[in-house]
C-alpha cells in the first residue's frame, strides 16, 4: 500500500450494503471501501488499512450516524472475539443478507441461469445453537485498550478464542452464547482449577505448556463429550486435570484426552485416550442414531442439520430404486438419513475414523444397503471405482469450504447422474463448481439454510438436473 494511502481517513462514508464474508461496503473516489463491524445505513469515518488500485479496506474509527437496523449486541465479548460478527444486526435482516449473498455469488461468480432463490430457512434458536466449541489455552491473553491504559497488572493466562488474524492472542471467554448445556461451566471451572493449581497454559510461540486446547461437544439427547489436549506429558498433572473434570461434571458421557506434542493442534493422527465414559456421543434424528467420535465431523447446529437434511432428501426425490452416491459423507449422516428411500447408498470420505463411524451408524440403525469408503475424493472417484460399483442415479455432494477438486467435477460430468444435490457451506465455491457443471446440468432449485445465526455464514442446497 502506498504511504499516501496508509492511515488515510475517509470521512463520512455511508455504508451501503453487505458484501462477502460479512464485510460492508461504501464508495469513495470511485473506489469500493470494505469495512468490518458496521451495518448498512451507518455513516462513519474509516481509517484505511489496505489499499489497492480498485478497492480499499479499513476500520471504522468514528460513527456519525447509526443504522436504524442496528440492535445492541448481547455478548460482552462482541467486537473482540471473532465468533459472532453480526450480533449488531437484527436476525430478520441477517437472513435477508445471507440469502442475498447466495443470489450475488450465483449471479456474479456462477453466471449461470438460476431460478428464484427460495426464502432462507431460519434457525429457531439464534443463541446456544452450536453442538461443538473449541477453546484454546494461552499464556498470552488479549488485553483490551482500557486494560493496557490502566497500567494495572492482569492475569495473562486465558482460555477462550483466537483473536481474528492473531494466532498467538486469545480472548478470555467468560460466557459464550453459542453453546448451551454444560459448556460455559466446564470451561470456566477448568480455567479456575488450572489457575488455582498453577498449571501451565500453553505458550504457542515457544511450544511449551501443559494445557493446550479444550473441545466440548454436546447433543440434543443430552450427551456431552469433553476432550482436553495437553501440550506436555506430565502424567501426574494430566490425571489431576482429568480427575477434576470427572468429579466436578459426572454428567459428561465421554471424557477424553490427547497428548499433543506436535506444532499444530490437529489431532487426526494422534491417540485419543478415553479417561471416563464412552469414546463417542450419539445424536438422534427421526429415530435414527448417529454416533460421533472425537475425530468425526458432525454439523454444528443439530436442529438446523435436520432441516438441511430434509431439504437434501426432498431435492433428491428418491423413490426407492436409486443408486445414490453421498460424497464427502463425514460420518455418513446424509447417507444413512436417505438410505431407507434408496436401493443403495455409497458414501466416500477422507477421514478414516469417520468412515468407521458411518459404517457403525448403518449397523446400529439396521441399514443394510449402505457402503462406505475412506480416501481422497479425487483419487477415490475414478473409473475403477465406478466399474466396481453401480453408476449413481443421484449424487449428493457436501464438500468442505474449498469446494470440489476439478477432477471430481469432471468425474461428475462424466457420470451423468440424473440429479446432483449440492450442499455447501460456501456459496462462492459452490457457484464456481455449479458453473462448471452447467455444461450438462440445469439449476432447478436453490435453498439457503441458516445454520449459523449471528455470523455471515450461510449453508446452501442446490438441485441440479441433467439436461436432456
Ligand atoms: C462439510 S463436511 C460434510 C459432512 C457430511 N456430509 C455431514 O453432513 O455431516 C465435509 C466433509 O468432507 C471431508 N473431506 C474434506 N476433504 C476431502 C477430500 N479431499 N476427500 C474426501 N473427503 C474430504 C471432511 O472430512 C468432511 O467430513
Amino acid at each position: 500500500m502506498s504511504r499516501k494511502m496508509k492511515n488515510k481517513v475517509v470521512e463520512n462514508l455511508t455504508i451501503e450494503r453487505i458484501a462477502t464474508e460479512g464485510k460492508c461496503v461504501g464508495h469513495h473516489d470511485g473506489k469500493v471501501v470494505f469495512v468490518q463491524g458496521v451495518a448498512p445505513g451507518d455513516v462513519v469515518d474509516v481509517r484505511i488499512t489496505r489499499g489497492k488500485s480498485s478497492f480499499m479496506e479499513g476500520e471504522a474509527i468514528k460513527f456519525h450516524e447509526y443504522s436504524k437496523d442496528r440492535i445492541d449486541p448481547f455478548c460482552s465479548h462482541f467486537g473482540t472475539c471473532g465468533g459472532c460478527k453480526w450480533q449488531h444486526i437484527n436476525y430478520d435482516l441477517q437472513k435477508t443478507y445471507k440469502r442475498q449473498q447466495v443470489v450475488d455469488q450465483f449471479t456474479r461468480i456462477g453466471k449461470v441461469e438460476i431460478p428464484e432463490v427460495l426464502p432462507i430457512l431460519g434457525s429457531a434458536d439464534t443463541q446456544y445453537y452450536r453442538n461443538k466449541l473449541d477453546f484454546t489455552f494461552s499464556n498470552n491473553r488479549w488485553l483490551t485498550r482500557e486494560e493496557i491504559d490502566s497500567g494495572a497488572d492482569f492475569e495473562r493466562n486465558a482460555l477462550g478464542f483466537h483473536i481474528p488474524k492473531m494466532f498467538d492472542k486469545i480472548v478470555d471467554i467468560e460466557h459464550c452464547y453459542l453453546q448451551g448445556n454444560i459448556s460455559n461451566d466446564v470451561r470456566n471451572e477448568l480455567r479456575d482449577f488450572a489457575l488455582n493449581n498453577s498449571l501451565s497454559f500453553y505458550d504457542i510461540r515457544n511450544q511449551v505448556g501443559l494445557l493446550r486446547n479444550l473441545i466440548i461437544r454436546t447433543t440434543s439427547t443430552g450427551e456431552s463429550m469433553v476432550i482436553v489436549q495437553f501440550g506436555g506429558d506430565n502424567q501426574e498433572e494430566i490425571e489431576m486435570v482429568m480427575n477434576f473434570l470427572h468429579e466436578k461434571f459426572p454428567q459428561i458421557t465421554a471424557l477424553l484426552y490427547i497428548i499433543n506434542l506436535k506444532k499444530n493442534e490437529t489431532f487426526n493422527d494422534l491417540e485419543v485416550v478415553t479417561f471416563a465414559g464412552k469414546d463417542y456421543i450419539e445424536e438422534e434424528m427421526e429415530g435414527l442414531k448417529f454416533r460421533i467420535g472425537p475425530k468425526s465431523f458432525y454439523q454444528t447446529n443439530s436442529d438446523q442439520a435436520y432441516e438441511l437434511y430434509k431439504v437434501t432428501r426432498e431435492f433428491a426425490g428418491l423413490k426407492g430404486d436409486e443408486i445414490v452416491y453421498d460424497l464427502y459423507t463425514g460420518t455418513g449422516t446424509i447417507a444413512n438419513f436417505v438410505a431407507k428411500q434408496a436401493k443403495q447408498v455409497i458414501g466416500i470420505e477422507y477421514v478414516e475414523a469417520a468412515i468407521v463411524d458411518a459404517k457403525l451408524n448403518s449397523k446400529v440403525n439396521g441399514l443394510g444397503n449402505t457402503l462406505f469408503y475412506a480416501g481422497d475424493m479425487k483419487d477415490m472417484l475414478n473409473d475403477e471405482f465406478i466399474a466396481a460399483h453401480a453408476k449413481p442415479d443421484v449424487i449428493i455432494t457436501d464438500p468442505p469450504r474449498a469446494g470440489m477438486h476439478d477432477d471430481v467435477v469432471n468425474m461428475l460430468l462424466k457420470l451423468e447422474a440424473q440429479k446432483i444435490v449440492y450442499v455447501s457451506c460456501n456459496p462462492a465455491t459452490q457457484a464456481r463448481d455449479v458453473a462448471l457443471l452447467s455444461e450438462k446440468y440445469s439449476v432447478d432449485k436453490i435453498q439457503p439454510v441458516d445454520m449459523f445465526p449471528q455470523t455471515y455464514h450461510v449453508e446452501n442446497v442446490v438441485l441440479l438436473t441433467l439436461k436432456s
